[in-house]
């Protein structure tokens, strides 16, 4: 090996070693016991396909909290709702959000709700929820996207049903055709992730979720981001706002 090609050989070396160290000093901070003062309680908001569960399980891994999707937890259950593109009945949903609170360790540093809440109703009763436990909400985050950019994400978008993994067919597809990179195991498509159940789903958002964005502004604790962003712009930016409040 030629000195110059020795050289380039040990400035990528050291290019990854810095890289690696970084990734372990990220790790490392997170999982240090975090006082209350650095607890993490936040709500991402925004349509389907906005990228909620796509950007939620990034939150949960940095800040150590954990993540409660109630379109996962109800998929089981209420299939014939979720398929309809209407919402499940406030009491339900708040309930078993209440049970993760109390029963759930991984939630002693806080917590990312994703498709939580949906309506006013939801709003105020997790507000007397935490008023009860002494805690919170340091942050609302809204994924801004425009309709017409939703069809694709959600009519391509991949699963895997036991991880949460979520791929896009073209936009992150796996390295095999419709296989989870990790497990091997099969990917499916959800059967509410068709244009026609969408529409329904996106007019239940404007019309039921839109008012709670508003409540959550004249709380002042809402954030807009642009979400027509690539998955990692849209990454650095809500960061952003969480290591601010921290
Ligand atoms: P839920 O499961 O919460 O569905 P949703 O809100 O419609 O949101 P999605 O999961 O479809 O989208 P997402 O924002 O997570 O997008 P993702 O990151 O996967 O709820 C389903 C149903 O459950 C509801 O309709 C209702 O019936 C019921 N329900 C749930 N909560 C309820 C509640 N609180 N009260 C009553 N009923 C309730 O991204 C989508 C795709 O885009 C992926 O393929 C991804 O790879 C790709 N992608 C993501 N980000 C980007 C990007 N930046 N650029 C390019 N592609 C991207």
């Amino acid at each position: 090996m030629g000195a110059s090609d020795e050289l380039d050989y040990l400035k990528t070396l050291v290019s990854q070693l810095n890289e690696k160290i970084k990734a372990l000093e990220l790790k490392a901070a997170a999982s240090m016991p975090r006082s209350p003062a650095q607890q993490l309680r936040t709500i991402l908001v925004g349509p389907p396909g906005a990228g909620k569960g796509t950007q939620a399980p990034r939150i949960r891994d940095e800040f150590c909290v954990c993540h409660l999707a109630t379109g996962d937890m109800l998929r089981e259950q209420a299939k014939k709702i979720m398929d309809s593109g209407g919402l499940l009945p406030d009491d339900i949903v708040v309930k078993m959000i209440r049970d993760q609170l109390e029963k759930n360790s991984a939630c002693k540093n806080g917590f990312v709700l994703d498709g939580f809440p949906r309506t006013v109703g939801q709003a105020q009763k997790l507000d007397g929820m935490l008023t009860e436990r002494k805690e919170k909400l340091d942050s609302v985050v809204q994924l801004l996207i425009d309709d017409q950019l939703l069809i694709s994400r959600i009519t391509g978008r991949l699963i895997h049903p036991a991880s949460g993994r979520t791929y896009h067919r073209e936009f992150s597809p796996p390295k095999k055709p419709m296989t989870d990179d990790v497990s091997g195991e099969p990917l499916i498509q959800r059967s509410d992730d068709n244009a026609e159940t969408l529409h329904k789903r996106l007019s239940t958002y404007h019309t039921q979720t839109g008012p709670v964005v508003e409540y959550y502004r004249k709380k002042g604790i809402w954030h807009g981001i642009d979400a027509a962003q690539s998955p990692a712009v849209v990454w650095d930016n809500m960061r952003k706002i969480f290591v601010q409040k921290s």
